[in-house]
């Protein structure tokens, strides 16, 4: 049992409730508490998040979708919180899945349009991106030239979206902790523009062999980087969200996740409001076969990595393998020490993951799969379509 949310119990006119997880992340509540295995979490709502409870319940084919817990008038904040977490336990205890909550009902369906859209992915463009971005000698962030690729980059990034949505923009963010830059792309949400949805990746590479400084990095990271470029190319063909949508290539993060912790900082200082972060950092690698792609369990969110669970189960149909890295070994780290729900879809278990990465050898080559990669395109499209809503 964690709590993959910081914020505190509200009072009020708030009604506490047991909800699917899935459920009230649609619907942008913040959870109090969370279980993983069952996908049902604790939640103190507004009578005007019930509302949207109930509307997004109805979206997935249910009624109510949550149970109203009996909080005492006399019950202090701390004592209604207690009370959440227990019968949280004893539902989590009593039934063993959200089937009992909503019998014979999907937590989540499948939307014909992120169907459609799914569907153009594209691997040989996606091949084409990791091809472009390796082929710079090197990216790393202390380099001589830190900022040329992200400079063509930017071009790039132009040339995706003129035409397409005329309130994207392209933002090259500076630092602090190093010269290199990082890219936004944001895409304001039409109804609920305050609520955002965060995807990324780094865009950098290094090299850890004394004397040398090459460092195409393809699958460290510009696997990820392109994922993200090629189910942006599509998202764009889609119009806006509900939700506004970031896409970020950051700056750094083989010296430290130096881009990302001043990026997540920077919007916790802000109070921004992000609903979930997707962390995308070598995809390019099938280790444990074509399909099977690891989610990172440490510094990610477990209410977060149940609902990636459903999404791929709905739209993508991989296995998923959880395991850890044991420290935070990218940028979704940065966003899980700010308090913000972060995952990290993974090529593989920690174990099979591609053994040369920080050397010359992370090129485009025989052991890559572009249809591996192209399934975490589609997983970031997915996620962006059906966290970002109104599709
Ligand atoms: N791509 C790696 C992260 C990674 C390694 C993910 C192993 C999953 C399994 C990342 O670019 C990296 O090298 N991270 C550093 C840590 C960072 C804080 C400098 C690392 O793992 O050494
Ligand atoms: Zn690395």
């Amino acid at each position: 049992m964690q709590s993959p949310s910081a914020s505190a119990a509200r009072t009020g006119p708030n009604a506490l409730v047991l909800a699917d997880t899935a459920l009230l992340l649609t619907a942008g509540v913040p959870l109090l508490d969370s279980d993983a295995a069952t996908g049902v979490s604790l939640a103190e709502i507004t009578p005007f998040e019930e509302v949207r409870i109930s509307l997004a319940a109805h979206g997935q084919g249910k009624c109510g979708g949550f149970e109203r817990l009996p909080v005492q008038p006399w019950m202090q904040a701390l004592e209604v919180r207690e009370f959440g977490r227990s019968e949280l336990l004893k539902l989590v205890h009593s039934i063993g899945s959200i089937e009992s909550l909503a019998p014979g009902l999907p937590a989540m369906v499948a939307n014909p349009r992120i169907v459609s859209a799914l569907q153009a992915v594209d691997e040989s463009r996606l091949r084409d991106t990791v091809e472009w971005l390796s082929s710079f000698p090197t990216r790393f962030n202390r380099g001589s030239t830190p900022n040329e690729h992200v400079e063509a980059f930017r071009k790039k990034l132009e040339a995706l979206l003129a035409g397409t949505i005329p309130e994207a923009r392209i933002d090259l963010i500076a630092h602090q902790s190093t010269p290199q830059k990082s890219i936004r792309v944001s895409i304001p949400g039409t109804t609920s523009p305050d609520e955002i949805v965060v995807l990324g990746a780094h865009h950098d590479s290094i090299n850890q062999s004394w004397g040398e400084t090459r460092a195409p990095g393809a699958d460290d990271n510009a696997s990820g980087s392109s994922n993200l470029f090629e189910a942006l190319r599509i998202l764009a063909s889609q119009g806006r969200a509900a939700r506004t949508i970031e896409f970020f290539w950051y700056a750094g993060e083989e010296s430290g996740l130096l881009g990302s912790a001043e990026i997540a900082r920077d919007y916790a200082a802000r109070k921004k409001n992000v609903v979930g972060v997707l962390q995308l950092d070598m995809t390019l690698f099938p280790g444990d076969g074509e399909f099977v792609l690891g989610s990172m369990t440490d510094f990610t969110s477990p209410a977060l990595r149940s609902w990636l669970a459903q999404l791929n189960k709905t739209y993508i149909g991989g296995r998923i393998v959880e395991d850890r890295c044991g420290y935070g070994c990218s940028d979704h780290a940065s966003w899980h020490r700010q308090g913000f729900p972060a995952i990290m879809p993974f090529e593989a278990s920690f174990d099979r993951m591609f053994p040369d990465l920080h050397t010359t050898r992370d090129v485009v080559d025989e052991r890559s799969s572009f249809r591996h990669s192209a399934m975490f395109s589609k997983i970031a499209l997915a996620f962006a379509m059906e966290l970002g809503g109104g599709y």
